[in-house]
């Protein structure tokens, strides 16, 4: 279960601002509820732990475990929303570690989240003699990135096992209709799975699109969804005192009103940093729009406070801090006695590293408070499959009230588009000649 503590922004918040927010509030979790706000044709994650598509989701299970058998490696190619997701939960779940550790399950490797030719040629060697499927991933069908990586590694697998035994390695996650990915897959053979059309990319993980890697990687999905459809229904409760995300989704509005223009997202497990990739994403493509919405940035403790945390303690006063606490580790680690007690560290022997990080964790809660930096605390249990499936709905859930609350349309990133026009017009794409000139021209080529 997720638990908001508040009281430490309550001294930069002088008004009781839950009375303020309540009906902007209700208005928000209506829109999302009934799907008739701004970009409510894409509200479908919303009763997706429940009403998802369980005829998909066994072979969602069937291709994980075909892909365990025959794979050494998987390939995850997509970015954005068809990317972040799975590595935040594979990574928090199974370890940033996840590939070097001793398994039976495949490693996986993401790529086509940007346009690298070290990284390309690094993953064509690693995957020198390691027999790979390939999960390529994209809504539209027509993102340059994953597209360009999709060429180089559908030509590897084809190569490697002839064109008929490569179709049966690829594994195409899109639109259930149209797109260029759609439209190839058909034609080859491809085994596909479907980004629902009223699920944008970035609330799309407990879709296909993060479910079928997360599967590979041994993650019991089950579980996920579990978790979040828990988490959907204490998210549909319409009281503040019950509701964990209209408490986040108030309190860091009423922060941003009162000049506090950046979000830090802090945790104390570097497994989560990738989780904090994805909760950018979620945030900043939601609500940074018409000149408005919080900047989401996110640290990872104890590691950071020796390097961001000089900024936090004494820089501009313009951010706070959201900091999720999990509960106690699977695997406490006793600090051993030492007889010579060179280090001088006897007085922790015995302790547990989860005690030790306890007293971090309240150090720095005080003194960047006194430092002038809102906590916002998000208490949830121990790191599993379930409270992850909870911690994301919550989080989606949040994201979706706070577009509203910023009077933006939290499901669509018009802003994306301004760069893939330069980008193509600058590639010589057939349709962008007149930008073409116009941008040599500026960049005097
Ligand atoms: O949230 C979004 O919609 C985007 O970040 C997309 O996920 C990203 O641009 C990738 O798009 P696609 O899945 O169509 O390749």
């Amino acid at each position: 279960m997720i638990q908001m503590d508040l009281s430490h922004i309550r001294q930069f918040i002088p008004l009781p601002y839950e009375e303020a927010r309540a009906a902007q509030l209700r208005l928000a979790h209506s829109h999302l509820q009934h799907g008739d706000g701004a970009g409510g044709e894409f509200t479908g994650w919303v009763q997706l732990p429940r009403q998802y598509d369980r005829e998909e989701f066994a072979r969602i299970q069937a291709a994980a475990r075909k892909i365990q058998q025959d794979s050494q490696a998987l390939v995850v190619i997509g970015i954005g929303g068809s990317y972040l997701g799975a590595r935040g939960v594979i990574e928090c779940l199974c370890s940033p570690n996840y590939n070097l550790k001793k398994k039976d399950t495949p490693n996986i490797y993401f790529t086509g989240n940007g346009l690298s030719s070290d990284q390309m040629a690094e993953l064509m060697d690693l995957l020198e003699g390691v027999d790979f499927s390939v999960n390529v991933i994209s809504k539209s069908g027509t993102t340059t990135e994953p597209a360009v990586a999709f060429r180089f590694f559908r030509k590897l697998l084809e190569e490697r096992y002839g064109p008929e035994e490569a179709a049966r390695r690829i594994y195409a996650t899109t639109d259930r209709r149209k797109g260029a990915l759609k439209a190839l897959a058909d034609q080859a053979g491809y085994e596909t799975f479907v980004v629902p059309d009223d699920i944008g990319g970035r609330y799309s993980v407990l879709t296909a699109v993060g479910l079928l890697p997360i599967a590979v990687a041994g993650v019991d999905i089950c579980q996920l969804m579990e978790g979040a459809e828990t988490m959907m229904e204490v998210c549909a409760k319409t009281d503040m005192a019950e509701n964990p995300a209209w408490q986040y989704a108030a309190a860091r509005y009423e922060l941003y009103r009162t000049g506090k223009k950046i979000e830090v997202l802090a945790a104390y497990e570097p497994s989560f940093r990738f989780m904090a990739e994805w909760w950018k994403q979620l945030y900043g493509e939601s609500e940074g729009k018409e000149h408005k919405g919080l900047f989401p940035a996110s640290v990872e403790f104890t590691a950071d406070l020796h390097s961001m945390g000089q900024y936090i303690q004494q820089g501009e006063r313009s951010l706070f801090e959201t900091v999720v606490r999990f509960g106690a580790s699977h695997r406490p680690q006793v600090v051993p006695l030492d007889e010579t007690d060179g280090d001088g560290l006897n007085f922790l022997a015995g302790k547990d590293v989860d005690f030790i990080r306890t007293q971090a964790m309240d150090g720095t809660l005080l003194a960047h408070v006194e430092g002038g930096v809102p906590n916002i605390i998000l208490r949830t249990g121990q790191i599993n499959a379930f409270t992850l499936g909870e911690l994301i709905y919550f989080f989606e859930y949040a994201c979706g009230l706070s577009g509203y609350l910023l009077d933006v349309n939290p499901f669509d990133q018009p802003g994306v588009e301004a760069y893939k026009k330069n980008m193509f017009a600058l590639l010589g794409k057939p349709g962008y000649e007149a930008l073409r000139q116009e941008l040599a021209e500026k960049l005097h080529r």
